[in-house]
């Protein structure tokens, strides 16, 4: 694994930013533009991360391990789907969500769709719970969501469409009520 140059750039600025031997605090963010690379983490590239913060790999990997924006495996090429399955969402219907991503996508959480394109799993709670069931997909999150909605916003991305994302049902489209700015 190599850092395009422009990303190797970026990543030794990162480090300057913190303070003298505190340079692996910049673990994250090259951990994050290492994965904006190649899509997913690969093992060569967690330890070329941890080579520039002068970090054991184990170190580095329990960090990539942690947070499970971190993926560890391939992910589908266009999309992965992150279903949120705690609480709130999945008393809202998050079962059936993940029903859909069986549904289209793959059988098991982390595994490919049969054209490569996409990818699914259940993930811990992402601080949208008042907007429940929601998933994330990329940076974006797709609130209020159904399963019709869901479906739809599948297939739109596999066209090459980019679905809006935020509440799926309409909320905060329509004008604010009198009184309430
Ligand atoms: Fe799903 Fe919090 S429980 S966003």
């Amino acid at each position: 694994f190599a850092f395009t140059e422009a990303n190797q750039r970026w990543a030794e600025t990162q480090i300057t930013k913190y303070p003298e031997g505190r340079q692996a605090s910049a673990i994250i963010p090259l951990l994050w533009r290492a994965q904006e690379q190649e899509g997913w983490l690969t093992r060569p590239a967690i330890e070329h991360v941890a080579d520039m913060l002068d970090l054991a790999y184990m170190r580095a990997l329990e960090v990539a391990s942690f947070y499970f924006m971190f993926q560890l495996q391939p992910v589908g090429s266009v999309a992965n789907i992150q279903i949120c399955g705690t609480t709130s969402c999945m008393i809202c219907g998050a079962e059936d969500l993940l029903a859909v991503c069986k549904e289209k996508i793959a059988k098991r959480p982390h595994q490919l769709s049969e054209d490569g394109k996409f990818s699914w799993e259940e993930v811990e709670c992402l601080g949208a719970c008042a907007n429940a069931p929601m998933a994330q997909i990329g940076k974006d999150y797709y609130e209020d969501l159904t399963t019709e909605r869901l479906g739809e916003i599948i297939d739109e991305l596999a066209e090459g469409k980019v679905p809006v994302p935020g509440p799926q049902n309409g909320r905060f489209t329509s004008e604010p009520e009198s009184g309430l700015t």
